[in-house]
């Protein structure tokens, strides 16, 4: 099984950015804990500040040299605004699991929409960073179906 899990933007100052509402741990040591946990599992990991980039490896994962059984995406920000990236994950034919570090519903209201949700197999909200461990027990249940 291979899993890929693609952060967007501002994902890669885990640990640094806004620590009470994310966290202390970079994301780098959590992967870490995560391969260790699944070593059955491949789990690639993909970061980028830039939307176009996001998109190009959704493709990849679907339907590219990377092809992945499943995706575990946290688009950040871009959760709000991106119809692009909604339909990336509408386009290829693999899972996405739509994961955020914090309740966004609880928050702000401009991050109470999500473009991701529609068309994501599965949500998890508000866990924190452990989130993407239980994203990622979902998705191979859901893939071992
Ligand atoms: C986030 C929530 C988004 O609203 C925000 O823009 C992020 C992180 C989360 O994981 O809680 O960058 O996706």
């Amino acid at each position: 099984m291979r899993i890929l899990i693609i952060n967007g933007p501002n994902l890669n100052l885990l640990g640094r950015r806004e620590p009470g509402i994310y966290g202390t741990q970079t994301f780098e040591a959590y992967l870490g804990t995560l391969r260790q946990k699944y070593p059955d599992v491949v789990i690639d990991y993909f970061q980028s500040n830039h939307e176009g980039d996001i998109i190009d490896r959704i493709h990849e994962a679907g339907f590219g040299a990377d092809i992945c059984d499943g995706i575990i995406l946290n688009a950040g920000a871009y959760t709000h605004t991106s119809i692009a990236i909604h339909d990336a994950i509408k386009a290829v034919p693999i899972p996405t699991i739509e994961v955020h570090i914090s309740n966004v519903h609880t928050r702000e209201e401009f991050r109470h929409h999500s473009f991701i949700s529609p068309v994501a197999h599965g949500i998890v909200i508000g866990f924190g960073i452990d989130g993407y461990r239980l994203a990622l027990e979902g998705l191979l249940k859901m893939l071992a179906r």
